[in-house]
């Protein structure tokens, strides 16, 4: 029976490793979210009975394990390089011919790999018998920190290798090493995250992923975005290809995520080529690049140009230029935000940068104001990176004519003239006046933005809000075509289309709307581990904080958020008005009968059908399947009717979801409505 028990685990572990590997690396998962979800219930309950099951590289272990005292240091097994630049073809140019005059005249041609040069932090991670044993900071190259507890919790590194069941055996002894970063888009997630939270954003993303791999409680690094790129092996105790390439495929082939831009070539013009392609398509990757790496392709060759001052002759970084300038800080601006946190935005003479004008750029909050001593009237470095909004690194104090004038938080809403809070403990200054239409209006564009309503952007809510049409979100279901006629720009056809998409709302699942309300901290994310443990809105408001506190994942200053939340009367009041409008506000308690053939499917529907939305929702739901309001990696398939909206399609082809007709969604039901 143990026997058995113990082999059910062993199974579930690779089965798991297998569907993240799916999941994070190859962006194709096989089985669904809660088919996943059933996977690591089960792993999870066996290891709980019978805990001598329970090994260091199970799953279950990545949300983290006890905090650490310190970090123990490491010797690296071989040195942990770093590279000499070039920051032109000339120079890429002159680097080759310095290292061609080092080869034999009878040397065979040369051939180059070229890798983006990810600006994050070096890894250096331990494999024996393909487990994760060790993963190491790179420190000074030579000696760095064991920092195994966190980046055990970095989702897309891999615990044991190989990943799928068919990939390749590795050595015995495997030392690889890679770069730990956040990609932009989660980036600017996670600040907004901390920022809701009253918490200080960071700078840039490779500052948020240094901060959050050096975390003592690797809890804290379980939720930040962090990703994992493979990029060469450091030692192996057996054999491993003798080629960069050949390197990154058999990591790729073990399971390693790598970027999709790598390129190989065996002519250093066409090197120099992509080199400066990329360097035009800079803004669209998806991390932060600050140039690419060229490596000579054949491993021998790179070793035998050897090392000079911790740098290899056999490898090189085509630097971008910097995307920085410095320009005059006119003035700052202060916004206030839905939770009502107000943010300084620096207003600047402007400048371009790397292409782009920068007249605005973000000073993160008041601290960061403090510390480097910002004053208006400054010169100061402003950077940018990708589609993150540009910000301000710091001023450059010595060029000061003695007329910059130091900035203070606001003492009043600059929206709404309330007097400013700032919490004890809190970065934040908040505006706490519940009425103030900066905050509502950025209350609305939340709402609809998370409850997926099509048709309600800033501008519109900011002609509710002025026209008093609107006091809560909750309101939007009792306006009537009357009211919305008289706002500018409001004709027949726009005001029943927007009464139509606020209608088709109503049936959003019951976690969509609690992350909905806006409470800080409960973003869409914590809103559904909120609603597996409270199954409906009035058992979490009436629950203490310290029962929601106890739900894993959920922190004890989320939970004080939805008690002060809850404690407010107009929040529940919204709540009743959300309520008489229909709006679900409990988990339905399904009891599949008959045949569940969509069941693990989550499809979205986009544009007109036969039949109403919500009636091919709820078949849908009847065979089994869910149905979501927007397109992500989980959903799997978008149903396109007639005249489909342009978001939901546009997300689904950038996400390479697959579409259905509606004759195609009866076809995969075996069934018709
Ligand atoms: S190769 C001998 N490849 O750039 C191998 N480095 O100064 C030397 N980096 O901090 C490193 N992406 O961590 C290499 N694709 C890549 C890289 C990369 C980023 C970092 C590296 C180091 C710095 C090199």
């Amino acid at each position: 029976m143990d026997r058995e028990i113990a082999l059910r685990a062993a199974k579930l572990r690779e089965e798991i490793n297998y569907h993240n590997y799916r999941y994070y690396v190859l962006d194709s998962p096989v089985i669904s979210d809660a088919q996943f979800d059933a996977l690591m219930d089960e792993l999870r309950a066996i290891e709980q009975a019978h805990p001598e099951l329970l090994t260091p590289d199970s799953p279950t272990q990545r949300v983290g394990g006890a905090p650490a005292e310190g970090f123990e240091k490491v010797t690296h097994p071989a040195p942990i390089l770093s590279l000499d630049k070039a920051s032109s073809r000339e120079e890429l140019f002159a680097w080759h011919a310095r290292i061609r005059k080092l080869l034999p005249e009878d040397a065979p041609p040369l051939a180059y790999t070229v890798e983006p040069k990810f600006d994050g932090l070096t890894v250096v991670l331990h494999y024996r018998q393909g487990q994760l044993v060790l993963g190491a900071t790179r420190g000074d190259g030579q000696v760095g920190e064991d920092i195994t507890a966190n980046l055990r919790t970095v989702k897309t590194l891999p615990l044991r290798i190989p990943v799928a069941p068919d990939g390749p055996q590795p050595p015995s002894y495997l030392v690889v090493r890679g770069e730990v970063l956040i990609l932009l888009k989660d980036f600017d997630a996670l600040n907004e995250r901390l920022i809701e939270a009253g918490e200080a954003p960071f700078a840039n993303p490779r500052n948020a992923a240094a901060g959050s791999l050096r975390q003592l409680d690797p809890a804290i690094t379980a939720r930040r975005p962090l990703r994992l790129y493979a990029y060469s092996i450091v030692t192996a105790d057996g054999p491993i290809p003798e080629t960069q390439h050949g390197t990154l495929k058999y990591l790729r082939a073990l399971g390693f995520p790598l970027p999709d831009e790598i390129a190989f070539f065996d002519d250093l013009n066409a090197v120099a080529d992509y080199c400066e392609a990329m360097h035009s398509r800079r803004d669209q990757l998806a991390y932060e690049a600050d140039g690419l790496v060229i490596k000579i392709d054949d491993l021998a060759t790179q070793t035998a140009l050897g090392v000079v001052g911790g740098r290899p002759r056999g490898a090189v970084a085509y630097k971008f230029p910097a995307q920085e300038a410095t320009t005059q800080l006119l003035d700052v601006e202060f916004s206030v935000g839905r939770t009502g946190v107000i943010t300084p935005t620096a207003l600047l003479e402007p400048v371009p940068i790397a292409g782009v004008t920068v007249s605005r750029a973000s000073l993160h909050n008041f601290d960061f104001i403090t510390e480097r001593d910002i004053r208006i009237g400054d010169r100061v470095l402003v950077k940018r990176a990708g589609d993150v909004i540009p910000y301000v690194a710091g001023p450059i104090a010595d060029v000061r004519d003695g007329n910059e004038r130091p900035i203070a938080p606001p003492s009043v809403c600059p929206a709404c003239g309330d007097p400013v809070v700032h919490p004890e403990g809190e970065i934040a200054y908040y505006c706490i006046n519940a009425a103030c239409p900066a905050q509502l209006v950025q209350k609305l564009t939340y709402f609809t933005h998370v409850l997926d309503i099509e048709g309600l952007g800033e501008r519109t809510a900011v002609q509710l809000v002025e026209q008093r049409l609107v006091s809560d979100p909750a309101d939007l279901y009792y306006l009537t075509k009357e009211a919305l006629l008289t706002l500018e720009g409001f004709a027949d056809k726009k005001a029943d289309n927007l009464l139509a998409a606020i209608a088709q709302a109503k049936d959003r699942p019951y976690d969509r709307v609690l992350a909905a309300l806006g409470i800080r901290g409960v973003g869409t994310t914590v809103a559904s581990v909120l609603a597996q443990a409270f199954p409906s809105l009035d058992a979490l408001a009436a629950a203490d904080a310290e029962s929601i506190a106890s739900v894993e994942g959920i922190g004890p200053i989320t939970a004080q958020n939805i008690l002060t939340w809850f404690a407010h009367t107009h929040n529940r009041d919204m709540v009743e008005k959300l309520r008489r409008a229909g709006l679900r506000l409990s988990a339905e308690v399904k009891t599949p009968t008959g045949a569940q053939p969509l069941a693990g499917l989550t499809f979205v529907i986009t544009g007109t059908l036969s039949h109403p939305r919500d009636e091919v929702a709820a078949w849908i739901e009847s065979l089994g399947g869910k149905v979501s309001g927007s397109v992500s990696q989980k959903t799997s398939y978008l149903i396109v009717g007639a005249d489909p909206g342009g978001s939901k399609y546009n997300r689904a082809q950038a996400l390479n979801t697959p579409m259905l007709t509606e004759e195609q969604l009866y076809a995969l039901a075996g069934a018709r409505l």
